[in-house]
């Protein structure tokens, strides 16, 4: 099975709000994110994630919806458990939503969902939004009792964070390597989609072959920093042909 690619907008805006935060509906707020979302369409991108922060940093709720309505790609929403977020995703209607832990200090999500300590707590938000036809994935951290407490709480998919491999070297990312495999093994046998995400770029990624039965990667940062140099659409089209020799080795 092919590796599919999430291409994360969210520094589109960063870029945009930089400038423009305080003036949304100005004819010069650039650049896009519904632009860069159909750019990416046509590059080859497989979904569209986007993460409306609870303090809108980068994202808006007005460029979630005109993505949501005008890309028909489908649309992975990354988001808090928090009864505005589930609100807001009950009105987005995006086909999966991907529930992160969420911080107001930090620069970029740091961690996986502690699914094992929250367990009751994120139930009634999954519920409400399974009800809507959405699907959920945890973005987990490679630890063995989260991928089970991520079934046990109904979820059909998990994100595995990458963070920790993508920032170590040597001997240290062979054991990022090893815990991340054990976890998309253990996530297949419970019958969860496996996807990972954060912190991937064009140097590491191939590294990330050694880890069987993922199913999408979800990149933002170095896309978009590549589309500075190259274009948004050739910097998807370089992933995606990265990607592409996922699984030639016996793997994936
Ligand atoms: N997946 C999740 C759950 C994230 O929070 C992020 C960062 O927003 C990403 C993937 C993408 O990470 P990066 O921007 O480092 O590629």
């Amino acid at each position: 099975m092919s590796l599919l690619l999430g291409v994360n907008i969210d520094h589109v805006a960063t870029l945009r709000q930089a400038r423009y935060a305080t003036m949304l509906d100005s004819p010069n707020a650039e650049p896009s994110p519904l632009q860069a979302a159909l750019d990416a369409k046509e590059a080859g991108a497989d979904s569209i994630t986007l993460h409306v922060r609870g303090d809108r940093r980068h994202i808006q709720e007005e460029d979630a919806f005109a993505i949501r309505g005008e890309v028909g790609l489908p649309l992975n929403f990354e988001m808090a458990n928090t009864p505005e977020m589930v609100e807001l995703a009950l009105r987005l209607k995006p086909d999966f939503v991907c529930l992160v832990p969420e911080h107001r200090e930090e620069i970029s999500t740091e961690g996986g969902l502690n699914v094992v300590g929250l367990k009751d707590g994120l139930r009634d938000g999954m519920l409400l939004l399974q009800e809507a036809g959405i699907q959920i994935s945890l973005f987990v951290d490679p630890d063995l009792a989260q991928i089970e407490a991520s079934r046990e709480v109904g979820a059909e998919m998990i994100e595995l964070h990458t963070g920790r491999f993508a920032n170590a070297q040597g001997a240290e990312q062979e054991e990022e390597l090893k815990a991340l495999a054990a976890a998309a093994d253990l996530g297949r046998r419970l019958g969860l989609q496996v996807n990972a995400g954060h912190g991937i770029n064009y140097g590491n990624v191939t590294t990330l072959f050694a880890v069987a039965g993922l199913s999408e990667l979800n990149i933002g940062h170095s896309i978009v920093a590549r589309a500075i140099r190259v274009g948004l659409g050739q910097a998807v089209r370089e992933m995606k042909a990265l990607m592409a020799g996922y699984g030639s080795g016996g793997q994936g």
